[in-house]
């Protein structure tokens, strides 16, 4: 299985995604603001990857003041959790957590028992999340009887998760089970998450998938050639909100016109119960450059105004079921 991101004790390995699929480049780092750059610079991305990168990054931060007295060191981790938090603000997976590993740091009584209470709570979440996506995979594959041609969008596999993959999970129990017919990938504009990332998994799983772009899923839906769409999530908000990649939302009101079932698969890390619906979900707004430049070539006129939110917030209305870790959600959602 891929493994995009590894502890080796005292260093974070993991895989550069924004050299995908042209090289498999791994970097390895003792420094938690490489960590912070690589969430930043979406080297690590997929919100439970995010978490799980951003717990080892706290780590790391940990053994960089192992020296330090109690006070200082629980001080200095302190403010690498900040750090760490400021960089990125939509994936909730990401405050989960660091909140967790926060409250670990707040327990501990002495620098050794923080640092080695760390590293263990870093790794029950990837542990976590690794399972929640195994519990995915299995609740999503029993709402299909029949085969199904399936879309999908951005990337929600191993290198988003650590594990299985959240709507790719789905998709590869229902490929074991001989339930899929085509898997129709969209391109995930800007970034290309799915050009690069979700082919590039699924050819190495074995699924040969029909890449489209995201402009050619109205047509596909037309011509019948989609029964389902599954997706992943950033963050859900408790009535069933749900922000995901930018592109998302157009494929729920699509799907909600041709009458396809339009599901969304999450670990209950992505549920954020302490917001009532999609307006308070903080969307991420990137640079210019991503719009105006492709592969070092620019390809829009100097001094353009961009616009480019990262995510959209598809109304829960839209969504025919949450397939959650712990079991099927179904409208209407409630996540208190
Ligand atoms: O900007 P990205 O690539 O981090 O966005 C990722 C997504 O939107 C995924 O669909 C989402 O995190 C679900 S990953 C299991």
């Amino acid at each position: 299985m891929i493994k995009p991101i590894e502890w080796c004790g005292s260093s974070l390995r993991f895989l550069d995604q924004t050299k995908l699929p042209r090289e498999e480049y791994y970097i390895e780092t003792d420094d938690y603001c490489v960590v912070i750059d690589a969430i930043t610079s979406l080297k690590v991305r997929g919100a439970p990857l995010i978490g799980i990168a951003a717990s080892y990054g706290v780590c790391l931060a940990a053994l960089k003041y192992f020296h330090c007295g109690f006070e200082s060191f629980s001080s200095h981790v302190q403010n690498a959790i900040d750090e760490l938090a400021a960089s990125r603000p939509t994936a909730v997976n990401l405050f989960w957590a660091l909140e967790r590993m926060k409250r670990i740091l707040q327990s501990a009584r002495h620098v050794e028992e923080a640092v080695s209470s760390l590293v263990h709570e870093a790794d029950t979440i990837l542990q976590i999340e690794k399972e929640s996506c195994l519990m995915i995979a299995k609740h999503g594959a029993a709402l299909f009887s029949d085969s199904v041609s399936v879309l999908t969008h951005c990337n929600t596999g191993a290198l988003a998760t650590g594990g299985h993959g959240t709507a790719l999970g789905v998709i590869l129990q229902l490929h074991k089970q001989g339930k899929i017919r085509n898997v129709y990938v969209d391109e995930t504009s800007p970034l290309l998450q799915g050009a690069r990332l979700t082919t590039w998994e699924l050819k190495k799983i074995g699924i040969e998938p029909i890449l489209i772009t995201d402009s050619m899923a109205g047509t596909l839906m037309q011509q019948k050639m989609i029964d389902c769409v599954i997706v992943g999530a950033d963050r859900i908000a408790s009535n069933g909100d749900v922000a995901n990649k930018i592109g998302t939302y157009t494929l729920a009101v699509l799907s909600h016109h041709h009458t396809i079932p339009f599901y969304v698969a999450a670990p209950t890390s992505t549920i954020d119960s302490k917001i009532k619906n999609g307006n308070e979900i903080p969307i991420e707004e990137r640079g210019e450059e991503e719009l105006t430049v492709i592969q070092g070539q620019r390809v829009a006129p100097l001094d353009l105004q961009t616009y480019s939110p990262a995510f959209d917030v598809t109304p829960a209305h839209l969504v025919a079921a949450i397939i959650t870790d712990i079991e099927v959600f179904k409208s209407p959602y409630s996540f208190d």
